[in-house]
């Protein structure tokens, strides 16, 4: 199996982005979904199955926040991979923002919107199914999940992402992520990933 480890950020502070907002998100939060992740299956390993009930029981309790925690590794390694760049894509990104948004500035207008709505997460994934970049979001970290759709630019809009910055101005922080986004993880994945556009 392999090994899962903390990623280190490629950055300390960003434009509307403080370090201590970034590391508090980074170092404690982010951290903390790594070391969960592992604490639960290691737990799984010898967990009392004959015990298991749907109302409580300690197996039932793993399961779930199994889940939660491993969304929470892959959604938030996404998120800060996603941060460094300067906020204007190209490429394969942009081609199927092009086709499938409505445009860039269609594209930002509805990340901005699916922010102010959610309670989460909003992801611009690739969806195999319906074979086009969709906006899906989650109102936690296991909750609203699409399987097989590829997330290629996430966005966190918990109050951690942004609060010790902005208080409660989401809309002023989502701003911020789009001035910050680095559309070359978006490209990087589309290509290794193989995704059309
Ligand atoms: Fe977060």
């Amino acid at each position: 199996m392999r090994a899962v480890t903390v990623k280190p950020l490629k950055y300390e502070e960003l434009p509307g982005l403080s370090a201590k907002l970034l590391s508090e998100h980074h170092d404690v939060l982010y951290a903390g979904y790594v070391k969960k992740m592992l604490e639960i299956q290691d737990k799984l390993e010898t967990v009392d199955e004959a015990t298991a009930n749907a109302t409580y029981s300690e197996i039932g309790e793993l399961k779930r926040e199994e889940t939660f925690a491993a969304n929470g590794v892959r959604l938030h390694e996404a998120y800060f991979a996603g941060l460094g760049g300067d906020g204007v894509p190209n490429g394969a990104i942009l081609k199927l923002i092009e086709r499938d948004c409505g445009g860039f500035d269609a594209w930002k207008s509805h990340m901005t919107a699916s922010g102010m709505a959610a309670r989460g997460w909003v992801i611009a994934a690739y969806d195999p199914l319906l074979e086009r970049l969709v906006t899906y979001s989650c109102d936690a970290h296991n909750l609203g999940c699409v399987w097989d759709a590829i997330p290629l630019v996430v966005l966190d809009v918990y109050e951690h992402a942004y609060y010790l910055d902005y208080a409660t101005a989401r809309k002023a922080y989502i701003e911020a992520w789009l001035k910050n986004v680095d559309f070359a993880y978006a490209n990087n994945l589309i290509a290794a990933r193989g995704i059309p556009s």
